[in-house]
């Protein structure tokens, strides 16, 4: 029997919350759309449309793209949009000129190292990760995507330590594999359209001191009081690790993309409940790793070392696609199993992609660039807060930087609408970024931003934030 035009599937049934904000549909969306988009990237994007499988925060697209150079993104249109959001692999900027080149001249040397052969720039990026990685982290394993690391990392954990359970956070993205959706905690990625994910995959609320799921409220500076709350996020970890017993690892993104910084001594309450459990904690920072919050990795900021650090996104440079799973030389315990042996496993392009973008992050002081134009974009962004009641929070580090629109200061609703109106606006003036869980701001400049490009994207915030304030008290 055909199936009935206009008959719903499940998946339309239980459609999922959404955690990120600028959805595939909107009012605004079709009315920006309409103004903004020419009759070529029209077609394109109908061609789009009709060519790939539907799926949340990409198809349809919103715009077609044809250029990306710098911190710049070209649109069809021929516009410039400085990239605040560059999926947070344009740490180096797109199309960086020695990448290029060291990419083409790998290609003429020796472009694919098919299994049982290794070759120097895969070796030399393991020891390079193992070199720049904190601690003694010291066996490493490459992917092709994050999602495929992250799923390298359980399987370690599992054989280390002869468990399977996991514990890690609601509303982490650790990647789109089973693996990968079963430990994150966001339902665009793991709801009930698709089914029953890994078993044991524990999961309890995150930190997040602005919004606290325990109820715990901060201070004016948007600090939390830990003599009141005594890190009672850190302490249900510790309760959660002993009441289920035989967790393999806590795995969480160090520093939460929404963005969420840690409370202070958090994450070594975790790494001693961990010790004293005899789990292993496993750290994503494909998004954060290599320089994003202003230290080479989130993690340097608390002085913590995980067994397994998991990195990806800028790896490739913003153009080839490399992951990495970094463990602890303990882990090295799976040798007579294939873990992770994809098929691109020890590309000398891919790698050497790697080796040269960790040059160049070096070369070009580019994690100390995030860490100052970053504190002096928080700075203009606190600013913007002592002067509009829309602003609830400002938060971040480096180049990981929130704003978090309220309706209320005191009730805290998201200010959604508001977001989403910010983010048009913002397109209109040549800025890109992206809304998250609905009412935040979420600035992921590439590492290369200078301060004139910062206060261009915080002049362009300020207007917008000043208009929308405006109308919504007329
Ligand atoms: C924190 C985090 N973990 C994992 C992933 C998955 O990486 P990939 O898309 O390369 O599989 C992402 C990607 O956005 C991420 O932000």
């Amino acid at each position: 029997m055909k199936r009935q035009v206009g008959a719903k599937n499940k998946a339309e049934v239980n459609r999922p919350h959404q955690s990120e904000g600028d959805v595939n549909f909107s009012e605004r969306r079709r009315n920006w759309s309409k103004d903004n988009i020419d009759a070529p990237s029209r077609e394109l994007l109908l061609r789009d449309e009709n060519a790939f499988l539907h799926q949340s925060v990409s198809t349809p697209c919103l715009n077609t793209i044809k250029g990306a150079e710098g911190a710049y993104i070209i649109d069809g249109q021929g516009r410039r949009y400085l990239d605040f959001h560059g999926n947070n692999v344009h740490h180096i900027g797109y199309g960086h000129p020695k990448l290029k080149a060291a990419i083409t001249k790998q290609m003429e040397d020796l472009s694919f190292a098919p299994r049982r052969f290794t070759c120097e720039p895969a070796v030399a990026l393991a020891e390079k990760l193992i070199d720049i990685s904190p601690g003694d982290l010291g066996k490493v394993l490459f992917a092709t995507g994050g999602s495929d690391a992250i799923e390298m990392a359980l399987k370690v954990a599992r054989a280390k330590t002869g468990r399977f359970k996991t514990i890690s956070f609601w509303d982490a993205f650790h990647g789109a594999g089973f693996g990968a959706s079963s430990v994150g905690g966001e339902q665009l990625f793991r709801g009930q359209a698709i089914g029953p994910l890994l078993p044991g995959t524990e999961h309890v609320a995150p930190f997040a001191c602005y919004r606290c799921p325990y109820g715990y409220e901060v201070n004016a500076e948007g600090e939390p009081d830990l003599s009141v709350c005594k890190t009672t996020c850190a302490n249900m970890i510790k309760y959660v690790l002993e009441k289920e017993g035989n967790v393999a690892a806590v795995i969480a993104e160090p520093a939460r993309a929404v963005p969420y910084n840690p409370p202070k001594g958090f994450w070594q309450a975790i790494r001693q409940a961990c010790n004293d459990a005899g789990a292993l904690l496993i750290f994503d920072e494909i998004p954060t790793g290599l320089g994003k919050t202003g230290r080479m990795f989130a993690c340097d900021h608390d002085d913590v070392v995980p067994d397994i650090l998991v990195m990806g996104k800028a790896l490739g440079g913003g153009i080839l696609p490399i992951a990495a799973t970094l463990c602890h030389p303990d882990l090295d315990v799976l040798g007579d199993y294939a873990i992770g042996h994809y098929t691109h496993e020890k590309n000398p392009v891919t790698t050497r992609a790697a080796l040269t973008t960790i040059e160049i992050i070096e070369e070009e002081g580019l994690v100390e660039n995030a860490a100052t134009v970053g504190q002096y974009a928080l700075d203009r962004m606190q600013d913007m807060k002592s002067r509009y009641d829309l602003i609830g929070d400002v938060r971040g580090r480096g180049f990981l930087l929130g704003i978090d629109l309220v309706k209320d200061r005191v009730t805290k609703e998201g200010a959604n609408d508001a977001a989403e109106e910010i983010l048009y606006r913002a397109f209109d003036k040549g800025l890109s970024f992206k809304t998250t869980m609905g009412n935040v701001l979420t600035l992921t400049p590439p590492l290369i931003t200078t301060k004139e490009q910062m206060d261009f994207a915080m002049d362009i915030l300020e207007d917008a934030i000043a208009d929308v304030s405006r109308q919504s008290r007329a």
